[in-house]
C-alpha cells in the first residue's frame, strides 16, 4: 500500500465521545492505531473491549479491531506519542467560569508530547478550539522539546453527533485539515482517502474558526426556532408546520428547526460561549450569538412555567420525568436540559419519577436517589405510574411508540408536557390525555 510509506501509526490522546470512535474508525479503515488516555480506569475498560460511555454501534467495533490487532489502547500516554507518527489531540476543552474555554487538557498533553517527540511528528487538534490555539501548540513544543525538533500542527475539527458517531465517522458530510505543510496535507489526504468525503482543505486558522462557526449557527438556528414557536403560541400557529414551510426551501434546511426546551451537550453551549469570547478578546461585535445565548437559557423557564399551566400548584405533585440525556442514544448528561429541569421542580416541591434508558446511573450521581422527592423507575410505564403528568425532556424513539392506554391505565392525571414536540398531539389525544407541546395546537 502506497500510505504505508508515508506514515505507520496513528496516535489518538484522549479516548472520549470523539477519541475512541475515531481511534476505532481509523483502525477500522486499515490504519495501525495506538489510543491512549490519562484516565487508566478508562483505558483498562478500552482494553476489555468495553465501551465506557453509551454509543450505538461503538463496542462491537472496538471488539473487532482490538482483535484483529489494528488497535492497541495505552494508559502510559508518551509511549502512545513514541510509537505514532500522526497525533490525533483529542482531549477536553471545558469552559471556565468565565465562559473561556479551559484549554490545560490540551497544554497537558502538548507538553507531554514535547517531551516524547522522536522524529517528526503530524500534531493534529480535533479537539474544539480557539482560533490561533495551534499556534501555542507550536510554541508549547518548541519550549518543551528545544529547537531542532521537526513536527507540524494541524487543524481537524470533528463534525461528529454523540449517539451516531460511528456513522459520522465512516460518512461525514464534510472533512476539513487546516494545514501549513506539504506533508500535513498529504498526510491527512492519505489518512481520510478511504472515506471518499468531500475535503476542505485550508489553512489552520480557518479551520479552527470553521468549527466554531459552525456549532454558533446550529444553536442560531434552535434559538430562532425557540422565537417563533412563542410567537406561535401567542397567536394560534403551528411552529412545526412553519418549520417544515421554511425549512423545505434548500437555502434554510429542515434540519435544527425542532422547538423546544433548546439545546444542551458538551458543545454548543460551550462552543457558542468560547465563540463569544474570542470575537471580544479581537474586538468583534458578535452580541447576535450572546442573544442567542439568553434564548436558549430562557427555554426552561419557559418550560416549568409551562407545566405551571397544565398542573397548577407543583408542590407535593408527582411528575414523571421522561428522558434525562441531552439527547436521544447516548447518556451523555453535559449541560442537559433535564438537570435544571430536575432542579427547578424540585425547588417547586414537586416529587419526581425519572426514566431514561441510558443516562440514569449518570444523573443519579448528581441527584442521589430521594424518596419520595426523587425517584429512578427501570421503565417509562413505571415513571408514569401514579404521576399528575408526564414531562418529555429528551426525544428517544421508545417514547414515540409508547402505548399510550397502558400509560391512561397507570397515570393519576392524564397530562402530557412534550418539551420536545415528539409527539403526534393527535394521538396522545385521542388516549385520553391533555397535551401541551411547545409552540403548537
Ligand atoms: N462530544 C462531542 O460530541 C464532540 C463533537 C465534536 C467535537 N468535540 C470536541 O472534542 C473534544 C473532546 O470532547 P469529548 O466529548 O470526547 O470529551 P471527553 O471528556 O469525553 O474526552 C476527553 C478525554 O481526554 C482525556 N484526557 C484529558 N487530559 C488528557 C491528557 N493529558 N492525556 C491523555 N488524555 C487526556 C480524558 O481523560 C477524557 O477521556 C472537545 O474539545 C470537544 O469540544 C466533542
Amino acid at each position: 500500500m502506497a500510505e504505508r510509506k508515508l506514515f505507520k501509526t496513528v496516535g489518538v490522546l484522549g479516548l472520549g465521545h470523539v477519541g475512541l470512535p475515531t481511534a476505532v474508525g481509523f483502525a477500522e479503515l486499515g490504519w495501525q492505531v495506538v489510543g491512549t488516555d490519562s484516565d487508566s480506569a478508562k483505558v483498562s475498560l478500552i482494553a476489555d473491549g468495553h465501551c465506557p460511555f453509551y454509543e450505538p454501534d461503538l463496542e462491537p467495533l472496538l471488539r473487532k479491531n482490538l482483535a484483529e490487532g489494528r488497535l492497541k489502547v495505552t494508559c502510559d500516554v508518551g509511549e502512545a506519542v513514541r510509537e505514532s507518527d500522526i497525533l490525533f489531540v483529542c482531549v477536553g476543552t471545558p469552559q471556565k467560569p468565565d465562559g473561556s474555554p479551559d484549554l490545560s487538557q490540551v497544554e497537558a498533553v502538548i507538553r507531554t508530547v514535547a517531551e516524547n517527540l522522536n522524529g517528526y511528528k503530524l500534531i493534529v487538534e480535533k479537539s474544539t478550539v480557539p482560533v490561533q490555539t495551534a499556534q501555542w501548540i507550536k510554541r508549547t513544543i518548541l519550549r518543551y522539546a528545544g529547537s531542532g525538533t521537526e513536527f507540524d500542527v494541524a487543524s481537524n475539527p470533528e463534525f461528529l453527533r454523540e449517539g451516531t458517531a460511528v456513522h459520522d465517522f465512516f460518512y461525514p458530510d464534510r472533512i476539513v485539515i487546516g494545514v501549513e505543510s506539504e506533508r500535513a496535507r498529504n498526510w491527512l489526504l492519505e489518512l481520510y482517502k478511504p472515506l471518499n468525503a468531500p475535503i476542505v482543505v485550508t489553512d489552520v486558522n480557518t479551520a479552527e474558526i470553521i468549527k466554531h462557526a459552525a456549532n454558533s449557527f446550529l444553536a442560531l438556528k434552535i434559538s430562532f426556532i425557540n422565537m417563533i414557536s412563542d410567537l406561535c403560541e401567542a397567536v394560534g400557529a403551528d411552529v412545526t408546520e412553519v418549520a417544515r414551510g421554511i425549512g423545505l426551501d434548500p437555502r434554510i434546511g429542515p434540519q435544527f428547526l425542532q422547538a423546544g426546551i433548546g439545546y444542551g451537550g458538551y458543545c454548543l453551549p460551550k462552543d457558542l460561549k468560547a465563540f463569544i469570547h474570542i470575537a471580544e478578546e479581537h474586538r468583534v461585535d458578535f452580541s447576535l450569538l450572546k442573544e442567542v445565548e439568553r434564548v436558549n437559557e430562557a427555554r426552561i423557564d419557559r418550560f416549568v412555567r409551562k407545566v405551571q399551566q397544565a398542573l397548577w400548584v407543583l408542590k407535593e405533585k408527582t411528575i414523571a420525568i421522561w428522558g434525562l440525556a441531552f439527547k436521544p442514544n447516548t447518556d451523555d448528561i453535559r449541560e442537559a436540559p433535564s438537570l435544571k429541569v430536575i432542579s427547578r421542580l424540585l425547588d417547586e416541591g414537586a416529587k419526581l419519577r425519572l426514566y431514561d434508558p441510558a443516562a440514569m446511573n449518570n444523573v443519579r450521581q448528581v441527584f442521589p436517589e430521594n424518596p419520595p422527592s426523587l425517584v429512578y423507575c427501570k421503565s417509562a410505564i413505571e415513571a408514569a405510574t401514579n404521576a399528575h403528568a408526564i414531562l418529555i425532556v429528551t426525544e428517544w424513539e421508545e417514547f414515540r411508540k409508547i402505548d399510550w392506554a397502558k400509560v391512561k391505565q397507570v397515570i393519576a392525571l392524564p397530562i402530557v408536557v412534550d418539551g420536545r414536540n415528539c409527539l403526534d398531539p393527535k394521538t396522545v389525544r385521542e388516549a385520553g390525555f391533555e397535551y401541551y407541546g411547545m409552540g403548537r395546537k
